[in-house]
């Protein structure tokens, strides 16, 4: 059976203090998981050794990293490499974000090399794809994102694939307000999982835990997480706030 995840992007927010205060208030609040529910954290990197700390013990909490790089090791300034993510005790690392394709200028290629990064230290990953606005008002957003799969993780055999989890992100819902209704998503969603059936399989399809994403909040999150091909979400801005974020562990939970 797949799982069911719930995993927290803070993006570039909160500073030490406060998110070693969010993670406690999570904690305070956190509802009994069973073994086919997650909660991911993925803070900035600045904060993942505070976080590691502060879950120790906990296997259904894992932590998660926005980001890795795409080469292995080197004179890359500024860079953080999936290995040393793998030594801070990371789980998961969020790859292909809209944020990094769009003001970083990540492209397929170097979401692949990511990609590879990743599952060659062990982390598990989180693909994110997703179309602007533009795309879905042409009609054209399921090839749109079948094309971004593709080219980020259609080179990797059946038992690597086992460690993605794809976040579906429409750009035009991520922290604006507007979400996707829980039609589109579901409808992107089967597009998503019949992608991947057509080339690894029905049963590797059905496995594959797919995310939804953009301006998901306790008030919508239930409907979201009710449609058959959505197993939960990728939470920006409500995953700052406790009371929040704590709703939607609980819409996952019983979903
Ligand atoms: P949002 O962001 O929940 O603030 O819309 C989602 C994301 O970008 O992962």
């Amino acid at each position: 059976m797949r799982k069911k995840i719930v995993a927290a992007n803070w993006k570039m927010n909160l500073n030490l203090t406060e998110g070693a205060e969010l993670v406690n208030e999570i904690f305070k609040g956190l509802p009994p998981l069973s073994e086919d529910r997650r909660v991911v954290i993925a803070p900035p990197y600045l904060h993942l050794t505070q976080t590691a700390a502060q879950l120790t013990g906990m296997i259904d909490v894992c932590l998660g990293a926005q980001n890795c790089y795409s080469e292995a090791s080197g004179a890359y300034t500024g860079e953080i490499s999936a290995a040393m993510l793998k030594s801070a005790e990371v789980d998961y690392v969020i790859i292909g974000h809209s944020e990094r394709r769009e003001y970083f200028k990540e492209d397929d290629a170097t979401l692949a090399k990511k990609v590879n990064q990743a599952l060659i230290n062990e982390l598990q990953v989180i693909f994110c794809c997703g179309e602007p606005l533009e795309i879905r008002d042409a009609n054209t957003q399921n090839a749109y994102v079948e094309a971004q799969i593709k080219a980020g993780i259609f080179h990797l055999s059946e038992l690597q694939l086992k460690n993605v989890v794809i976040a579906y992100e429409p750009i035009w819902a991520i922290g604006t307000g507007r979400t996707a209704t829980s039609e589109q998503a579901q409808d992107m969603h089967a597009h998503i999982r019949s992608v991947i059936a057509a080339q690894y399989g029905a049963a590797v399809a059905d496995d594959m835990p797919i995310l939804y994403g953009g301006s998901c909040k306790p008030s919508n999150a239930a409907e979201l997480f009710a449609c058959a091909d959505v197993d939960g979400g990728l939470i920006g801005g409500a995953s700052l706030k406790a009371a929040e974020f704590l709703g939607i562990i609980n819409a996952m939970v019983e979903a």
